[in-house]
């Protein structure tokens, strides 16, 4: 059995149009043997969209229910990962799935998928066809991957400047290169160090050569040291640090090893990632960290229950950190800190991520879509992407916290990243963390019960 959001078609369609949510149930052995079925299932991911045919039935209690005898994969849409491309270009390679259908859900005609699949074309270039594949799918333009226009058109800076003026007020620092020397530059991380945690052949070795290694010593230990610098500007004693999204740990550990008299809490719903940062964790020998192969959700589920001791801290409240949070995480993450008044110190990342993790929209649909496609633009002069990404981040804040917080930007240096900010936030009214927050949470997503099942 098998829920999913579907659009109907066919005979049914005026009896059920615009009812939203209703339970589908698949019937494998009823599924046509022409193989579509099995191929639509394949990318049954959010961020697809399905069409499903099937008999429709209401039973007594008002539960609906379609029992899905065709199903077809329709297209990907924003979000969509270049992982789930990828997996894309594999099942055409191994003639699972057509290449005229797999070009169609991606938006390509068949002669341009047929290209990356020749056989001339390297890993890497098959790499970087689906990261662009997977951006177009996203921002919806017409240019593939970061759009190279050196300047916006008038109208354009016209459209920033009138949306420049919903952020307003917030403190920003630029992080250049005398903050770094005299802060971050301080910060030592020995062995765990973010280039320590480069995975090779699923094996985690130190100091390979090539763009990994350049990122993690040009790129992520910086951050890393300045995530740890500006912990250390808002951590109170003994505080809980949970870090969301942690990914193998690069920032978890480092966090554990520089607040030994803290505990660190790493979320990370992805298993693999989750198991490696463990296991470095152990070899390492740190006592003060626990990797918890969970989503955001399950968190802020505890956040709101009493029996959770660490993270709710027996009533204080814990610090919330996220490196590269992308997409709707970082929106996620706000949202719970201000629903649980958490001091925070959030890196955002990319803007098209995870859409089904925003609670709410910051700004209309097409105002969001034209700041987070400029936010992801590298090329663009005029400091464009910066002003973009600086508005979006200020609408986030704007949206998820309340009045009562001091909140700070932190932008990094260029040449670390052209779009990644920190957001820094405190809540100025202290005292006991919990269910007695300022603002109600029925709507939010995040915090449905663990255990919630769809009604029958
Ligand atoms: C860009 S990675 C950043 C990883 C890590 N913080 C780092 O800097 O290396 C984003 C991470 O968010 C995780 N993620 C995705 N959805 C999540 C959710 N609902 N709750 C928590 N983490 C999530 C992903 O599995 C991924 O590891």
């Amino acid at each position: 059995m098998c829920f999913v959001t579907v659009r109907l078609e066919g005979n049914e369609k005026s009896k059920i149009d615009g009812l939203g949510q209703i339970q589908a149930i698949v019937c494998r052995q009823e599924m046509g043997s022409d193989g579509t079925y099995k191929e639509s299932m394949r990318y049954l991911k959010p961020c697809t969209e399905h069409t499903f045919r099937g008999n429709y039935r209401k039973a007594k209690s008002g539960t609906m229910s379609l029992f899905i005898t065709e199903s077809k994969a329709v297209r990907f849409t924003c979000g969509v990962s270049p992982s789930l491309v990828w997996k894309l270009l594999e099942d055409v390679n191994s003639n699972t799935v057509n290449i005229g259908v797999a070009a169609s859900l991606v938006g390509l005609t068949t002669p341009e998928f047929q290209q990356v699949l020749s056989p001339g074309t390297s890993k890497q270039q098959r790499k970087a066809f689906c990261s662009k594949t997977a951006r177009l799918v996203s921002t919806g333009k017409e240019c593939r991957g970061r759009i190279r226009k050196p300047k916006l058109a008038s109208q354009e800076l016209a459209r920033l400047e009138r949306l420049k003026t919903d952020c307003r007020g917030l403190n920003e620092i630029v992080l250049d290169s005398a903050w770094l020397r005299m802060n971050a530059g301080t910060v030592a991380l020995g062995d765990a160090d973010p280039l320590a945690n480069i995975v090779s052949g699923g094996k985690i070795s130190v100091g390979q050569g090539g763009g990994r290694h350049h990122y993690a010593e040009k790129k992520k230990r910086p951050q890393v040291k300045t995530m740890i610098k500006l912990v250390q500007e808002v951590v109170q004693s003994g505080q809980t640090i949970i870090d969301v999204g942690g990914g193998r740990g690069d920032l978890g550990i480092a966090l554990a090893k520089t607040f030994p008299g803290h505990q660190v809490l790493v979320y990370e719903p992805n298993r693999p990632s989750c198991d490696q940062g463990r296991a470095r964790a152990t070899d390492l020998g740190f006592s003060n960290i626990a990797f918890k192969c969970e989503p955001l959700e399950a968190l802020a589920r505890k956040l709101g229950n009493p029996q959770y001791g660490v993270e709710r801290q027996d009533g204080r409240r814990p610090l919330l950190v996220s490196l590269h949070a992308c997409g709707g995480l970082s929106d996620a993450i706000l949202e719970v800190c201000g629903t649980f008044k958490l001091t925070f110190c959030l890196c955002t990342c990319c803007f098209a991520s995870f859409p089904q993790l925003r609670p709410k929209e910051v700004c209309s649909r097409e105002d969001y879509l034209f700041l987070s496609r400029i936010a992801e633009t590298n090329e663009l002069v005029d400091g464009a992407q910066y002003c973009a990404t600086r508005i979006i981040n200020s609408l986030r804040v704007k949206a998820y916290l309340g009045s009562n917080w001091s909140v700070r930007l932190y932008r990094f240096p260029k040449e670390w990243s052209g779009r990644n900010f920190v957001i820094q936030g405190r809540c100025r009214n202290e005292g006991k963390c919990a269910v007695e927050m300022a603002r109600p949470l029925k709507k939010s997503k995040l915090l449905e019960p663990a255990n919630a099942t769809p009604k029958k």
